[in-house]
């Protein structure tokens, strides 16, 4: 007698399929491919240990990271030194947990007890005895403030919260090809990082921009990143800058690799190229 076939026994007819072999993309960490593509915290605080020194004839000891997402950056600031602290400013939690699980786990224990990773919008006024030696905003997060208004009001409190002799870095992209929906792709270890730039209205200066990733088995990561910016122009930014209470703005133009890219060194400079692109960093002294 046949046994009586249930749920739970039913025989099955066909083979179960083979089980899928992952992806890569599925393998793949977005906040990782990010650093890896995108941030080079070493060149970061190399720049701006360089440039305080200059600026102050020391070197900063406290930095607070505006939109600091995972906090790569606070993480190499306070690597440097045993003298140096770090806070990281951010809105987004999971990018700030994704931060504390990964990247603090990777400096030296001593220096991770000085780097603080903070749920805050930047335009919070800091207490007055929290003041830092630099305020970073790197990656033109700064652009997400799309009135000037607001990006004053920025601008003054990245202002108030700094020592006397403290110093504003951020950077700033630029060029013709700014003004149009482009997109660019370039090979990283193990991935293709592509920035598109997928609208720009000429009217408000408003970009809709994303980062996809892409892998050798085909596999793909649409729109891991998104954002939507005002571009600025480095005259605006400088403006700003002063109207916040910055006494000096220096902008630092990127030296030429001799075959049309740029050589990584970045000095001041009060005229530039007319290039399809650039990126700028700026200094504004308090
Ligand atoms: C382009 S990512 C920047 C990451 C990092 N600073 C870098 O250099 O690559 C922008 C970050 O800004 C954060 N953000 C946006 N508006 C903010 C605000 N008002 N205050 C603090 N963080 C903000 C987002 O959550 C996001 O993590």
């Amino acid at each position: 007698m046949p046994a009586k076939q249930t749920k739970g026994n039913v025989k099955k007819s066909r083979p179960a399929p083979a089980r899928r072999r992952a992806t890569i993309a599925s393998r793949s960490d977005r906040h990782d491919l990010y650093q890896r593509a995108v941030q080079d915290v070493k060149a970061e605080i190399d720049f701006i240990d360089k440039w305080f020194k200059r600026i102050t004839g020391r070197l900063p000891a406290r930095l607070r990271e505006d939109f600091c997402g995972t906090g790569n950056t606070s993480c190499e600031f306070a690597r440097r030194r045993p003298g140096n602290s770090a806070v990281g400013f951010d809105i987004d939690q999971p990018t700030l947990d994704w931060g504390t699980q990964n990247n603090l786990p990777k400096i030296p224990e001593s220096a991770r007890m000085r780097v603080k990773l903070v749920n805050c919008n930047v335009l919070t006024p800091v207490p007055a005895g929290r003041r830092a030696d630099v305020v970073l905003a790197c990656n033109f997060s700064y652009w997400i403030f799309k009135e000037r208004d607001l990006m004053v009001r920025y601008f003054r409190e990245v202002h108030r919260s700094l020592v006397k002799d403290g110093v504003m870095f951020l950077d700033a992209c630029g060029g013709w090809e700014t003004f149009k929906a482009h997109r660019e792709s370039r090979p990283e270890r193990g991935f293709t990082y592509t920035w598109q730039q997928a609208s720009f209205n000429p009217i408000t200066h408003e970009c809709q921009c994303y980062i996809h990733f892409k892998f050798k088995d085909g596999s793909a990561m649409p729109r891991a990143f998104s954002y939507n910016w005002r571009i600025y122009s480095l005259p605006e930014i400088r403006e700003m800058l002063l109207e916040a209470g910055f006494r000096h703005v220096t902008i630092y133009w990127e030296g030429d690799d001799g075959q049309g890219g740029g050589n990584g060194i970045f000095l001041p400079a009060t005229t530039g190229e007319d290039c399809p692109s650039f990126i700028v960093w700026i200094s504004a002294e308090k």
